[in-house]
């Protein structure tokens, strides 16, 4: 007799924070609000089987990446899983069988966390309406709160567009639970925006997020810091409505720098930028005095840096990539993304 199973796949996209989240609070809880936009081109591809399991007792996970077991990620995921056990009680008598993979190339240094668990996330959400035979009106709101307890960034994967995570009063339905879309107030400009990864070095960070996270714990300047997070996204709110391509680069390009000076001015202080990174944003702020294009940088927490620029300005860009940027990249690797439409279910 064959086991009863449950099964769901999504594709779910990476995003790109303009206002960034670099600190956090209680369980998984944002310590300032943060904007970001999901790429079209670099997603996790995830499916799960949940098949029934009475003798069961307890989480149980079996996990293959790029189609190798990988008993690494299956102890990150088992302990996520433990956390989720309240909103999905099944996973105690049901043995989950995972298959991931990405698109975008294998340690290129992207954040791979955020396509990951929100691909995750919303498996879990979507086997759990099959089980209850019912579909949950605030499905994404909860597929973005537990794609949070995965990895905080992932909770504004699950939409595609703009997303805002954390309270503020800037924006009525914020919440530090969950993401929400910003679709309807965004100019024109910004919806076909692109980004254009410069892979400046590949392989895992010296620094792991969760570690740069703690260390705001006792950083002196935490309390600026997240006043300027709050701050900032007061202003990138209105500037994305606006469609102020001068004052969305000073912010945005702003973030990206506080986020490195926040690492550099830690207790234990760290660097993740390399010289080629530094060079990279030399060349953009040259490119931008002599051109007057409105093209832009941000930076993750890694060496990468990312390329925003208007989709009129692109052929232009992509010119100056080719011509003066890719000797920067490790093995001339880029990646050319833009604003994407969110995740896709497969299954
Ligand atoms: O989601 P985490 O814990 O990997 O943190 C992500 C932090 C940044 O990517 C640096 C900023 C952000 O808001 O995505």
């Amino acid at each position: 007799m064959s086991s009863i199973s449950y099964k769901s796949a999504w594709k779910s996209p990476s995003n790109i924070a303009l206002v960034k989240y670099w600190g956090k609070k209680g369980m998984q809880l944002p310590a300032n609000p943060s904007i970001s936009f999901t790429l079209d081109n670099a997603l996790s591809d995830t499916s799960v089987e949940a098949i029934a399991s009475e003798s069961q007792s307890g989480i149980s996970v079996e996990l293959y990446f790029e189609s190798q077991r990988n008993e690494a990620f299956e102890v990150k995921i088992k302990g996520f899983l433990e956390k989720a056990l309240s909103a999905f009680p099944w996973l105690n008598n049901h043995h989950l069988l995972i298959n991931s993979t990405n698109t975008f190339p294998h340690s290129s240094g992207i954040a791979s966390s955020a396509s990951a668990f929100s691909a995750l996330a919303l498996c879990l959400c979507s086997i759990d309406e099959q089980m209850k035979g019912i579909s949950d009106p605030a499905f994404f709101e909860k597929a973005s709160h537990w794609a949070r307890i995965g990895s905080g960034s992932a909770c504004r994967s699950v939409y595609g567009g703009f997303n805002l995570w954390g309270q503020t009063t800037a924006l009525n339905g914020s919440s530090d639970e969950y993401a929400v879309n910003i679709d309807d107030i965004i100019h024109p400009v910004f919806k076909t925006f692109k980004d254009t990864i410069l892979i400046i070095e590949k392989g895992k960070k010296a620094v792991s997020s969760t570690a740069g996270h703690a260390l705001l714990n006792a950083h002196p300047f935490a309390d600026i810091r997240y006043a300027s997070g709050f701050k900032n996204t007061e202003l990138l709110l209105e500037v994305l409505e606006s469609g102020d391509l001068d004052k969305f680069i000073q912010i945005v390009e702003s973030e990206a720098l506080m986020l490195h000076a926040l690492m550099m001015t830690s207790p234990t202080p760290f660097i993740l930028m390399k010289p080629h990174t530094l060079s990279v944003i030399e060349k953009i702020w040259d490119f931008r005095n002599q051109t007057g294009l409105h093209l832009l940088f941000t930076l993750d927490a890694g060496a990468n840096v990312h390329l925003l620029n208007p989709e009129s300005e692109n052929d232009r860009v992509q010119e100056f990539v080719k011509n003066e940027l890719v000797g920067y990249c490790q093995n001339g690797l880029y990646l050319c993304n833009a604003v994407g439409n969110g995740p896709i279910k497969t299954h």
